[in-house]
Order: C-alpha cells, then sequence, then structure tokens
C-alpha cells in the first residue's frame, strides 16, 4: 500500500495532486487547443441530439451532483440550452417529466451507484437519449448509457471524491465548448480563448497547489472549530457546497456550503468569532457583491478565509487569510477555487486524527439505496 500511496501519507493527498496530470488525460485526444478543435467520439457521433435537446437533464449523486451543478451554469451560459441538475435519489422517485427531445447526462465516478443506475433506467424508459461520464471505464453505467465519455482521472481510492470531481467539470466543460461551437451561441474567438485557457489549467492547478503549506497553517488554525460555513456565487456557489461536503465526509466538522447572496436569509445568524467562513471571492463574477458579504461576516466577528484571485488587494485588508488562485477565465475558476478547499479539508482531517482516506459510516461506492 505504501507504494500505491507513491510516497504521500494519504490516497487522498495523492490524487489531491495527481490533478494537473489527469485533467491533462482527460484532454488527451480531444482538446486541440492550436487547432481549434473538440473531438468527442461520443458527443460527435449523436451531436444532433445534444443540439436539439429541449433541455438537458443531469442526474448525479454527492461529489457528482456538484459537478452537475457547475456544468448547469457553464452549459447554459455558453450553449443556451436549459439544464436541470436532479439527485439521482429524488428523481426517480417522483415521477419526472421526460420526453425523447431531452438529453439526460448522468455522472458517476464508480459506474455504479444504484440511484443514478435507476434514473439512468427510467430516463430511458421514457424515450430520451442517456449520456454517461463515468471514470471507471466498463463500470455498470457506462454499460448502461446510450454513449458517454470517460473522465481518465485513473484510479479514485480515497472514498472522498477530488480528481473525480474536476475531470467531471473538465469533461462537461469541453462537451458544453463543443455544443456551443456547433450552435453558435459562443463566437469563434471566445472559443479560441476558451481553449487557450482550458489548456493552460493543468499549470495553474499545478501552481495553485503550491499554496498548500500556506493551507497547512489555516488547517491548523482552524482545526477545531465546530462548524464551518463555506460560501460562493455563480460558477462557485457549487464549489462552496463541495468544499463543505468535503470537510464534513472527512474531519467530521459540520459545514454547510450557501450562494454567498443567501447568506442573509438564515446562516448569518450563526456568525460570531468561533465561526470560520470559507469565502470564494475571486475577482471575477459578483465580486463587489462577495467584497460585501465578507464585510458583513467581519462585523460580526466571524473568521475569513478567502480564495482570491491573485493580486487581490480589497480582501487582502478585510479576511484573517487568503489563499491566491492564478488568473483564469469566470467560467473555468471552479477547476483551480476547489483545490485549496480541498486541501483544507485534508490538513484539517489529518490535524484531527482522523481517518482520511475511509471515513467513518462512508462507501466509495454506493451500490445500495
Ligand atoms: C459516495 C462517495 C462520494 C461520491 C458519491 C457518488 O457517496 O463517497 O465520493 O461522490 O458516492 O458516487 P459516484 O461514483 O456515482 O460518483
Amino acid at each position: 500500500e505504501q507504494i500505491e500511496k507513491g510516497g504521500y501519507d494519504h490516497f487522498m493527498l495523492k490524487e489531491i495532486y495527481e490533478q494537473p496530470r489527469a485533467i491533462l488525460d482527460t484532454f488527451r485526444g480531444r482538446m486541440l487547443a492550436n487547432e481549434g478543435i473538440i473531438r468527442m467520439a461520443g458527443v460527435d457521433d449523436n451531436i444532433e441530439k445534444f443540439v436539439n435537446a429541449n433541455r438537458i437533464l443531469i442526474v448525479a449523486c454527492g461529489t457528482s451532483w456538484h459537478a452537475g451543478l457547475v456544468a448547469e451554469y457553464v452549459f447554459e451560459n455558453l450553449t443556451r440550452i436549459p439544464v436541470e441538475v436532479e439527485y439521482a435519489s429524488e428523481f426517480r422517485y417522483r415521477n419526472p417529466i421526460i420526453t425523447e427531445n431531452d438529453v439526460v447526462i448522468a455522472i458517476s465516478q464508480s459506474g455504479e451507484t444504484a440511484d443514478t443506475m435507476a434514473a439512468i433506467k427510467l430516463a430511458k424508459s421514457k424515450g430520451a437519449f442517456v449520456f454517461g461520464v463515468c471514470n471507471v471505464v466498463g463500470s455498470s453505467i457506462s454499460r448502461e448509457t446510450d454513449a458517454g465519455a470517460y473522465t481518465h482521472a485513473g484510479p479514485e481510492i480515497g472514498v472522498a471524491s477530488t480528481k473525480a470531481f474536476t475531470t467531471q467539470i473538465t469533461v462537461l466543460t469541453l462537451i458544453a465548448l463543443k455544443l456551443a461551437q456547433k450552435k453558435g451561441t459562443i463566437s469563434k474567438s471566445e472559443f479560441h480563448q476558451y481553449l487557450s485557457e482550458m489548456d493552460a489549467i493543468p499549470a495553474k492547478v499545478e501552481k495553485t497547489l503550491e499554496s498548500a503549506n500556506h493551507v497547512k497553517t489555516i488547517a491548523d488554525i482552524y482545526k477545531d472549530a465546530t462548524n464551518f460555513l463555506y460560501l460562493g456565487r455563480g460558477y462557485n456557489f457549487p464549489v462552496a457546497l463541495e468544499g463543505a461536503l468535503k470537510l464534513k465526509e472527512i474531519s467530521y466538522i459540520h459545514a454547510e456550503g450557501y450562494p454567498a447572496a443567501e447568506m442573509k436569509h438564515g446562516p448569518i445568524a450563526l456568525i460570531d468569532e468561533q465561526m470560520p467562513v470559507v469565502v470564494i471571492a475571486t475577482r471575477k463574477g459578483h465580486y463587489e457583491k462577495v467584497v460585501s458579504n465578507i464585510q458583513e461576516i467581519k462585523s460580526r466577528k466571524g473568521k475569513i478565509i478567502a480564495v482570491v484571485m491573485q493580486g487581490d488587494k480589497s480582501i487582502k485588508k478585510i479576511a484573517d487569510y487568503v489563499i491566491e488562485i492564478p488568473e483564469t477565465l469566470e467560467l473555468l475558476t471552479p477547476l483551480l477555487t476547489t483545490i485549496p478547499l480541498q486541501l483544507l479539508s485534508y490538513y484539517i482531517a489529518v490535524m484531527r486524527d482522523c481517518n482520511v482516506d475511509q471515513p467513518r459510516n462512508l462507501a466509495k461506492s454506493v451500490t445500495v439505496e
């Protein structure tokens, strides 16, 4: 096992560090940034179904559901196709409206999640085209779907999902860009700009990982907190949910993810000097509004850990700690903002002596209801 961990203390840390490589592997053969080409057999062969879709329905569970939420923002923005994201477990039992003109995307790392599988079978029975985004090659879901695209993350052993999440977002973004190009919903120059920024993401993830020691220091300061709040907006609202989930899963600290603007409708009541609040506040996207949220937290003596874009000055002045990510396009920020949140939960869990790779009560793949 020590050999399999490749010198890392835990599989989770190894998998966090594998992300630049995993994203690159997910691009491989699909994205030719210089030529301005995205090739994905499962999408290309069914392109008419995608571009003529009335609606895209995304079904998934857990972390994969969070990747689906990021994809909702990405797809709607780039392709103008309406998207709905559903917990597979709810979808399967609520007599949902599904038509032959719907495209259903099922996201699953393991490809074995029982609820997701049931949702797929239901969608197929209603005549929808079902596309799978799985990591495990030859898994049940990858076989049951009409077509699909694998995330080439490699085996993920840690129960808490890390590289599967970022590669799911990568695949879904590639699909959205391909459809946007085909539909003409983005200009040629925008398309090229996205591709070249995508191409730069693995190196920027690598750069983001350099903040590990700084994140570790922050982890040490807040490791004894009993509650955490995670806030983000837009593309980074699902990242806030995912950050909170990671912390809950492996450190057993109660954490809630919230859209930053919803804070005033509830969570603000919880804020006092004991409460660390992780705020994703990249300069792109609702920046001033998030800054004013941070001020509200500050005035209630909450502790602020902000994930900001390189060179940010305003937030540095008010936050207790900032963690920087490199500059990128707003739509691609989740691939970078996720990284420090993974590291924060990892270090806190280690410091609390938790079983990071196999947290209590959780399973890597949930094959029963
Ligand atoms: C379990 C795992 C999570 C995962 C979820 C969905 O709860 O512990 O990490 O996100 O199942 O799994 P899937 O394999 O369908 O992505």
